[in-house]
C-alpha cells in the first residue's frame, strides 16, 4: 500500500486522471489530489465530472483520498518531510510542465512535483498536446534529466482496444507499471508465448 500525489491539469484527457485516481484506490493505496483551476474547468467541459462528482465515483474509497487545494501551500504535500512514493501529473498541460521544468512553484501542484524532484522520489508527468513545440520537448528533456519519466499520453494500438476505455487504460496501465503497480488494464506483450 503506497500514498501517491495526482496532480491533474488543464490539458485535454481529465478522464486519464480520473481512471488513475479509481485504480490506485481499488489497489489499497493513499491518494492525494491537486487539481488546477484549468484543470477543473477542462473536466467539467470533457467528462461528466466535476470534482464531487469524482468523489461520489470513489465514494466506497473516500477514507483514503484527499483532496487538496490548489492554492493551499501549508498542504502536507508541499514539505518533503511527508514521505510519498511519488507523484503522477496526468494528465499534465504545457504550461504545468513548463513551471516545473525551470523549478517554478507558485501552486501547490508545482511545489509538490518539484518536492518530489528534490527527495528524489518518483514524478510521472504524462503530457498531451500535438504536436510539440521546440520549447515543450526542451522542457520535457529539462525534466527526464531532473528524473522524472516523461509518459506521453500515446496509447498503443497492439492491444487491439475495443473501446476508448480500452484506450484510455492502456494509458493508465503504462503509469501504473512505472510505478510497479500490479495491473491488468491492458494485455502485456509477450505473455501469451509461455
Ligand atoms: C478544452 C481545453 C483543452 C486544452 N487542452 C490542452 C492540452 O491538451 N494541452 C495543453 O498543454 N494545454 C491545453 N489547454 C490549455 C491549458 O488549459 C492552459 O494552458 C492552462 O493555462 C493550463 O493551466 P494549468 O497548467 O494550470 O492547468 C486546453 C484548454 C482547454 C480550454
Amino acid at each position: 500500500m503506497g500514498k501517491y500525489i495526482v496532480g491533474i491539469t488543464g490539458a485535454s484527457g481529465s478522464i486519464y486522471g480520473i481512471r488513475l485516481i479509481e485504480e490506485l484506490l481499488r489497489s489499497s493505496n493513499e491518494v492525494h489530489v491537486i487539481v488546477t483551476d484549468s484543470g477543473k474547468k477542462v473536466m467539467e467541459y470533457e467528462t461528466e465530472y466535476d470534482m464531487d462528482g469524482v468523489l461520489r465515483k470513489i465514494e466506497e474509497h473516500k477514507d483514503r483520498i484527499k483532496i487538496h487545494n490548489i492554492d493551499n501551500l501549508f498542504a502536507a504535500t508541499a514539505s518533503g518531510s511527508f514521505k510519498t512514493d511519488g507523484m503522477i501529473i496526468m494528465p499534465c498541460s504545457m504550461s504545468t510542465l513548463g513551471e516545473i521544468a525551470n523549478g517554478v512553484s507558485k501552486n501547490l501542484l508545482g511545489r509538490s512535483a518539484d518536492v518530489c524532484l528534490k527527495e528524489r522520489r518518483k514524478l510521472i508527468v504524462v503530457p498531451r498536446e500535438t504536436p510539440f513545440g521546440t520549447i515543450h520537448l526542451r522542457n520535457m528533456l529539462s525534466l527526464s534529466e531532473a528524473g522524472a519519466v516523461i509518459l506521453p499520453a500515446m496509447p498503443g494500438f497492439y492491444h487491439k482496444p475495443q473501446s476508448l476505455n480500452d484506450a484510455i487504460d492502456f494509458v493508465v496501465g503504462k503509469v501504473l507499471d512505472a510505478l510497479d503497480i500490479e495491473n491488468n488494464l491492458f494485455k502485456k506483450w509477450g505473455h501469451d508465448e509461455y
